[in-house]
C-alpha cells in the first residue's frame, strides 16, 4: 500500500486516459492552491485537522458518474486506497484521514435533489447535506417530512450509509428505513440500483457502514407525513432543582410515551447564579418535539410525565420544518435558508461514544455521572439521552443492519469538546471519557456492549493496518455495532468486494481474510 510519488503520478495520467469527460478541473494536490481549503472545508472534528494529520495525496471532487468510475479503476491499478467523503462529518475522521497513500473521492458536487410530492418520494445525491434535503422537501409541502439528523449540516452519504435518526425517531424509525432505492458504484466500476445489486447488498448499504461496499451516488427515500402544527419545548432544570430524579423517573416512561411524543434529555455542566452566588451545577435540558398541539401535548405529559411540571407558557407551536431550525439552535425568526449553509456553526476538537441502556440507571449511578462532569481539568461535557421505543420496537432487528431496536429504553451519547491545542489536552479529554466509558459498563448493554456505527469510535476495536483482518478481530467492534447482522454483511462484502478495495479501520471485512 505504500506509494511512491511515481504511483500517484501514474494515478493521475490514467484518470486523465480514462475519461471522457474533462477531469483535471476536478482534481487537487497539496501543489494547488486551494487543495488546502477544500480538504478542509467539511472537517467538523478539528482534532483530524492538524499539521501532523495524514494528508491525502489526491482529492477527486466528481460532477459526473464516470469521474467515479475511473477513480476507483485507476486507484486498484495504482495500488492507492480511496477515502469517500459526502458531508464530512465522522467522528474518527475517516472519510478524509488514512495512513496509507490514498485519494479522497469528495462528493461535493453530487447535490440533486428531486422531490416528489404527489408520490411522497425523492432522489437525493450523497452530496447533499440533510438541511437541504429538509430545505427542497419543505419547498414542496409543508406536511411532508424526512427522519433523519437533528444536524442539518450533516452530509447524506455517511448519514444513511449508518443508519440516521432524529427528532422524528420514536414515530418513524431512522432515515436507512425510509430508503427505497440507491445508485452504486462497486468495486469494478459498475453502475448498479437496487435491481441489478440485489437484495443482499440493498440491505447491506442501508446502514453496515460508509466506506465498505462502494459508493453509493443516490439514494431514493420515502417521504413521511408531519402535521400542519408540532409543538416544541425546552425545560431545563439543575440539580438544585430537583434533575436528579427527574432524569430517573424519566427513564421509566422516555420509550413508552406517546409515539407522536419525543423527549430527549442532554446534560451539561453550567455555571448558575443564585441569591448572589455563583455556583457549578448539571443542568439538564428535557428537548422535545411533539407532533401535533399544545391542546394535546398537555394532557399528553399530564399523564404520563407529570413530575416535569411542563407548562403552557414552556411550549411553542410551530411548522415541522421551524422545528428543525429550532433544534439545531436557531432564532424562530431565522429564514429557512440557512438550512442550506453548509458550513457548521462550530468546530471543536471532540470525542464521542455511545451506548444503550435496557434497565433505568439508579439514583446513585446518575450522581456519579455528574462527579466526573465536575472535573475542573475538562472543557466541554455533554451527555444525551435518546429515547427509543415507539416505531423503533416494531422494526425487527435484521430489517436493516442497524439493530438496535426493541429491549432499549434509550441511547447514550457521550461527548467531550475542548479548544486547547496539542497532544497533551487532547490526551487529557480523551483519557476522562474513557474513564466515564468504563464507570458506564455496570449500567448498559452487555455482550455486546452495544454501539452505533454513526457514532463511530475507534476505541472499540480496529482492523488491522496492513494485511487481512480474521472475523474474529473485527467482530469485537462489529457485533457492537451490528449484533447478529454482523455475520450477514461479512457474507455479502465477501461477494461484493472480495479483495476488500473498499476499506478503513472498522470497514467490514471479507470472508477471504477470516
Ligand atoms: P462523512 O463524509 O465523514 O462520511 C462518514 C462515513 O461514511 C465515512 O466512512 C465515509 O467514507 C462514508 N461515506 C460517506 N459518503 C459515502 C458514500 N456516498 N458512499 C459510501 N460511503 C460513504 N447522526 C445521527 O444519526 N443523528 C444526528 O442527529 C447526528 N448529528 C450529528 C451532528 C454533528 C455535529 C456530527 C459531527 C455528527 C452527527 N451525527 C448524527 C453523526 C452522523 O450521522 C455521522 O457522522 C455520518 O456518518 C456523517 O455523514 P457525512 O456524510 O457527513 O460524513
Amino acid at each position: 500500500w505504500v506509494t511512491s510519488a511515481h504511483t500517484h503520478e501514474s494515478f493521475l495520467q490514467c484518470l486523465d486516459s480514462q475519461n471522457s469527460h474533462s477531469i483535471s478541473k476536478l482534481i487537487y494536490t497539496p501543489i494547488n492552491s486551494s487543495y488546502s481549503s477544500i480538504l478542509q472545508f467539511s472537517i467538523q472534528n478539528l482534532r483530524f485537522n492538524t499539521s501532523s494529520t495524514p494528508k491525502p495525496l489526491v482529492i477527486v471532487t466528481p460532477t459526473n458518474i464516470s469521474h467515479i468510475q475511473a477513480a476507483i479503476i485507476c486507484s486498484q491499478k495504482h495500488g492507492m486506497q480511496i477515502r469517500i467523503r459526502s458531508g464530512g462529518h465522522d467522528y474518527e475522521g475517516l472519510s478524509y484521514v488514512s495512513t496509507f497513500s490514498f485519494v479522497v473521492i469528495d462528493l461535493i458536487n453530487l447535490r440533486t435533489i428531486n422531490v416528489n410530492a404527489e408520490n411522497k418520494t425523492a432522489w437525493v445525491q450523497s452530496g447533499v447535506t440533510i438541511g437541504e434535503v429538509y430545505y427542497r422537501i419543505a419547498e414542496k409541502s409543508r406536511t411532508l417530512a424526512f427522519p433523519a439528523s437533528v444536524c442539518p449540516t450533516v452530509g447524506v452519504g455517511g448519514h444513511f450509509s449508518g443508519g440516521g435518526y432524529g427528532m422524528l425517531m420514536r414515530k418513524y424509525g431512522l432515515a436507512a428505513d425510509h430508503i427505497i432505492d440507491a445508485q452504486l458504484v462497486d468495486v469494478k466500476g459498475r453502475i448498479l440500483d437496487r435491481e441489478s445489486m440485489g437484495e443482499d447488498l440493498f440491505w447491506a448499504i442501508r446502514g453496515g457502514g460508509g466506506n465498505t461496499f462502494g459508493v453509493v451516488i443516490a439514494w431514493k427515500i420515502s417521504l413521511v407525513s408531519a402535521p400542519p402544527t408540532v409543538t416544541v419545548f425546552n425545560v431545563q432544570r439543575t440539580l438544585e432543582q430537583n434533575a436528579s430524579k427527574l432524569v430517573h423517573r424519566w427513564q421509566f416512561v422516555a420509550d413508552k410515551l406517546h409515539e407522536d411524543l419525543f423527549i430527549r434529555i442532554i446534560l451539561n455542566r453550567v455555571n448558575s447564579t443564585e441569591e448572589g452566588k455563583s455556583n457549578t451545577t448539571i443542568q439538564a435540558s428535557f428537548n422535545s418535539l411533539f407532533l401535533g398541539g399544545i391542546d394535546r401535548l398537555l394532557p399528553l405529559i399530564q399523564d404520563s410525565f407529570p413530575e416535569l411540571g411542563l407548562v403552557k407558557e414552556d411550549c411553542i407551536e410551530m411548522s415541522w420544518i421551524q422545528s428543525v431550525l429550532y433544534f439545531d439552535g436557531f432564532p424562530s425568526n431565522s429564514s429557512l435558508d440557512v438550512l442550506l449553509d453548509r458550513t457548521p456553526s462550530t468546530r471543536r476538537n471532540f470525542k464521542a461514544k455511545s451506548d444503550y441502556v435496557k434497565e433505568p440507571i439508579p439514583e446513585l449511578g446518575l450522581e456519579g455521572i455528574w462527579e466526573r462532569f465536575f472535573d475542573k481539568d475538562i472543557n466541554t461535557p455533554i451527555l444525551i439521552f435518546s429515547p427509543y421505543g415507539g416505531k423503533m420496537s416494531e422494526i425487527s432487528e435484521s430489517s436493516i443492519p442497524f439493530p438496535h431496536r426493541a429491549g432499549n429504553i434509550y441511547k447514550i451519547q457521550h461527548l467531550i469538546y475542548w479548544d486547547e491545542e496539542g497532544i497533551v489536552a487532547t490526551k487529557r479529554h480523551i483519557s476522562w471519557i474513557r474513564r466515564l466509558y468504563s464507570y458506564l459498563a455496570p449500567y448498559v448493554s452487555k455482550t455486546p456492549r452495544a454501539a452505533y456505527v454513526n457514532y463511530r469510535d475507534l476505541d472499540i476495536g480496529i482492523n488491522n493496518h496492513a494485511g487481512n483482518t480474521s472475523y474474529r478481530q473485527a467482530s469485537i467492534w462489529g457485533l457492537k455495532y451490528f449484533k447478529n447482522n454482523f455475520d450477514r454483511l461479512v457474507r455479502v462484502k465477501t461477494a461484493v468486494d472480495p479483495a476488500n478495495f473498499f476499506r478503513n479501520e472498522q470497514s467490514i471485512p471479507p470472508l477471504s481474510s477470516w
